[in-house]
């Protein structure tokens, strides 16, 4: 409290300067100097996930539940929004009871809840800002509104407590792929992206041809392990440098629509491998080329895909040339809750708040990133 009071009278005083950005840094090495612990709960049900976690710091994990509905949606091949929502709203208070418990903190100790408020589905969202809302306004709590993937990005610093921005990020989710300079915890320069599927999208979608159940991603690979990559894809690199990933699904069907019409037979396996190699290649050659363009030291890679074997063996090669790489923990690669807490450890510290005028907002961009012309 007597902290609380001194921190607050030199905001005051600091804010008089119209820097905003001096405001802003000073109140960083403020909270840092007092060596206040800042506790975030996150929530977090953008898709068929229903998570929470308690993260201290930004960086220290002290609970991080997940509650997957994969099984249930299996059946039908894919998610099936109305089905997310409903079994968002049965699991979400017991999943925030038991991350708060699995903490060992209760809500009194919690400084802000910080809530996936898009990219996503807009039923499965409005569970979680709802509830947050609902629980930000009752326990008069701070309320943080959590752009999804730059929670993503987020989650390599629950992976490596010492990595700080600059670096260059590959964006590999179910939703989105992108490159992104991350100039600063709230600064993203999307270097380029899909103009169609998201790279996730595909292998889901291709793992669907091959008869493989839902989610593909994990599937391709496991199938990959004992493949040929025989076959040869185009490149997902556009001619302007974004990607593209549409026209790799259409042709890896006709392969296999082809073969199926000459009476032949075709190894799943090479085909999942051959696909993964042209999925993934592309985008490390356009990593490599903006590597090269702003001489990065460091290279991060954010969302599902980032837990495919071949990508991050692909990525470990950087090191080669001195650079440093991070790959987040294969558990938080997937939606996860404390990610969104990490996140919204850094807006808190930007006093970057919401209000109960908060929604959802389904087709939410990274800041930063452009509209394809
Ligand atoms: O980031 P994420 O959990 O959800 C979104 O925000 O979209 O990404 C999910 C995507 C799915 O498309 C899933 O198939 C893919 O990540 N994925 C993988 C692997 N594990 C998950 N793709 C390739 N290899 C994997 N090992
Ligand atoms: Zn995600």
């Amino acid at each position: 409290m007597y902290n609380g009071v001194v921190f607050c009278r030199i905001v005051i005083f600091v804010g008089r300067d119209s820097d905003k950005k001096l405001t802003k840094t000073v109140r960083w090495r403020i909270i840092l100097k007092m060596n206040k612990e800042i506790y975030i709960l996150g929530i977090e049900s953008s898709c068929d996930e229903t998570a929470a976690a308690v993260v201290k710091n930004g960086r220290e994990i002290l609970s991080d539940v997940v509650l997957s509905q994969i099984d249930i949606h299996r059946l039908y091949g894919g998610v099936v929004p109305e089905i997310a929502s409903r079994n968002h709203v049965e699991a979400v208070d017991k999943v925030v009871k038991k991350a708060l418990k699995d903490a060992g903190v209760s809500l009194s100790d919690i400084d802000a809840v910080a809530v996936t408020y898009g990219a996503g589905l807009v039923g499965a969202l409005l569970v979680g800002v709802s509830y947050a809302k609902g629980l930000a306004q009752s326990a008069n709590k701070k309320l943080i509104a959590v752009n999804h993937i730059e929670g993503h990005i987020c989650a390599n610093y629950l992976t490596y407590d010492d990595l700080t921005p600059p670096y260059v990020c590959l964006l590999t989710s179910g939703g989105h792929t992108a490159v992104v300079n991350v100039v600063s915890y709230d600064e993203y320069d999307v270097v380029c992206s899909t103009v169609d599927d998201a790279v996730g999208e595909a292998f889901d979608k291709v793992a669907r041809v091959l008869g493989l159940p839902y989610p593909g991603g994990p599937q391709i690979d496991a199938l990959s392990q004992n493949g040929d990559p025989c076959f040869k894809f185009h490149s997902v690199v556009t001619s302007n440098g974004n990607f593209s990933y549409s026209g790799l699904k259409t042709a890896v069907i006709n392969l296999l629509h082809n073969a199926e019409q000459r009476g032949e037979q075709i190894n799943k396996a090479d085909v999942a491998a051959s696909f993964t190699v042209a999925a993934i290649d592309g985008l490390i050659d356009r990593l490599s080329r903006e590597i090269d363009r702003n001489n990065a030291k460091t290279v991060a890679v954010a969302g599902g895909v980032g837990a495919n074997s071949y990508l991050r063996r692909r990525l470990k090669e950087f090191e080669n040339r001195g650079i440093r790489v991070c790959l987040p923990k294969l558990s938080l690669c997937g939606d996860n809750a404390a990610m969104i807490a990490s996140r919204g450890y850094y807006m808190y510290l930007n006093d970057d708040f919401a209000d109960l005028s908060l929604n959802a907002c389904p087709t939410l961009k990274l800041r930063g990133e452009k509209p394809h012309r």
